[in-house]
């Protein structure tokens, strides 16, 4: 007979996610001088991505070592991750390491280690129901925050001010009046280094200004943590904003990504930290923490979070992986100067400053909707609507048919 209706014809097809789609319509492209301005991952000088020299000579230790085999891991992951000696995130010395009130959970990428933690507020932050507590992400964000907390239960979720679009830098004053009117307990998502998308940090002064009003006020921080090193690249200047806040007393969350910084996207390695007020609170939130990873996804992988842990707990490794983080942040201020410089020299109505005082891999150029589309149809040039670009798509060969177009998109288009 018939074949009968699918029980799932009544599902709306979801909207592709904008990063993705921008990559899947530059493939598609023909033109022979196109620009990728949109990707989230570092590209050589070459448009290619790098897989870091330190980890392809990790990878071979580890294919070479019989020891090792494909067991489950600890459902909180590798015990050599999970300790990696605390150097990265909050610093060797760390006085919270030290009072054994400092814990780590393996993580999915980033984005797990957010997931993970939302829920764990959700279920334990303040009280057993937090659907109602205000969750302030800024305005405006990596566009995945507001999803994660939202799947995660959390019903309030706010902006608070960020970027000053005409002054092309941070509203320090909008950011501080929210912290202010926020109410008590509320949760703010806080950026650690190299913003994304703005590429627009407090100063330490500024974040000594947020912390004061943060301490006062009882708000919650969970730090999101996804480009050390790329901001500056040094992994403790990228590191200040969390280690000032821990050094302060606060209890936070911290998601770090280790996508970027070891060049590992696909291989998913995140890390969850939590700063606890000691050893004996820190125990029962891991133990949580723990049952909502059995459910979510029982257990980590081990490839991704052998060759980090790997890394950072030999020095010469770790050394060697410090400087190829440096060698992608060069690359990034290096396309940055030239940017600015280029723009300069034609003329580009508007100041530029903005792009060499942005940091990390991201730029917010200023270029409106209309202009960003001119961008895409008239140059083959692909950056997000937003006029995010990636300072890594940007390569010595086509940085000056980059800039003609900007100038173009600028003086063609209102
Ligand atoms: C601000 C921010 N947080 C988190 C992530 C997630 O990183 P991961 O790929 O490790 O999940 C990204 C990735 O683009 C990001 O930009
Ligand atoms: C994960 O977080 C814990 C707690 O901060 C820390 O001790 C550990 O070093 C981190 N792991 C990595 C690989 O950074
Ligand atoms: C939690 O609180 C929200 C809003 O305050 C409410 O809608 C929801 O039903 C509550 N859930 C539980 C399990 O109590
Ligand atoms: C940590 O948790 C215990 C309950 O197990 C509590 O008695 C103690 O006061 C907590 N520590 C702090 C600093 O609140």
């Amino acid at each position: 007979g018939e074949p009968a209706m699918s029980i799932f014809s009544e599902v709306p097809q979801a909207p592709p996610v904008a990063v993705f789609k921008l990559t899947a319509d530059f493939r598609e492209d023909s033109h022979p001088q196109k620009v990728n301005l949109g990707v989230g991952a570092y590209r050589t000088d070459d448009s290619q991505p790098w897989v870091l020299p330190v980890v392809k000579k990790v990878e071979r230790l580890i294919v070479e070592d019989s020891s090792l085999n494909h067991e489950y891991l600890p459902i909180l992951g590798l015990p050599e991750f999970r300790s990696a000696a605390s150097k990265v995130a909050l610093g060797e010395d760390s006085a919270a390491i030290k009072d054994n009130r400092v814990g780590g959970v393996q993580a999915l990428g980033g984005t797990g280690a957010l997931r993970i933690g939302a829920e764990f507020l959700r279920r334990w932050y303040n009280g057993v129901n937090n659907t109602a507590t205000p969750v302030y992400v800024s305005a405006p964000t990596w566009e995945n925050h507001n999803a994660v907390f939202a799947d995660a239960g959390f019903k309030d979720i706010r902006p608070y001010h960020y970027w000053d679009a005409a002054k092309r830098g941070l509203d320090l004053s909008g950011f501080l009046d929210d912290l202010e009117k926020a109410p008590e307990h509320s949760i703010f998502v806080l950026h650690a280094c190299a913003h994304n998308p703005t590429g627009t940090d407090p100063s330490q002064d500024e974040w000594k200004k947020i912390a004061e009003i943060m301490k006062r006020r009882n708000l919650f921080v969970f730090f999101d943590s996804a480009y050390q090193g790329f901001a500056s690249g040094s992994l403790e200047k990228d590191a200040w904003a969390i280690r000032f806040f821990v050094s302060e007393g606060f209890e936070l969350l911290v998601a770090q990504s280790f996508s970027k910084n070891f060049g590992l996207y696909n291989e998913r390695v995140g890390n969850l930290t939590v700063v606890a007020r000691d050893n004996e609170n820190l125990t029962r939130i891991l133990s949580q923490m723990e049952k909502i990873v059995r459910t979510t996804w029982s257990n980590p992988p081990s490839q991704g979070a052998r060759i980090v842990g790997k890394t950072l707990n030999c020095p010469e490794l770790f050394a060697e992986w410090k400087d190829n983080v440096k060698t992608m942040a060069d690359r990034v201020l290096l396309m940055r100067d030239q940017l600015k410089a280029k723009l300069q020299a034609l003329g580009t109505p508007g100041t530029w400053d903005h792009i060499t005082q942005q940091i990390g891999m991201f730029s917010f150029t200023g270029l409106n909707p209309k202009q960003v589309e001119f961008m895409i149809k008239e140059k083959h040039v692909y950056l997000m609507a937003s006029g995010r670009i990636n300072m890594c798509g940007l390569t010595t060969k086509n940085i000056d048919y980059v800039a003609q177009s900007i100038h173009e998109a600028v003086t063609k288009v209102q």
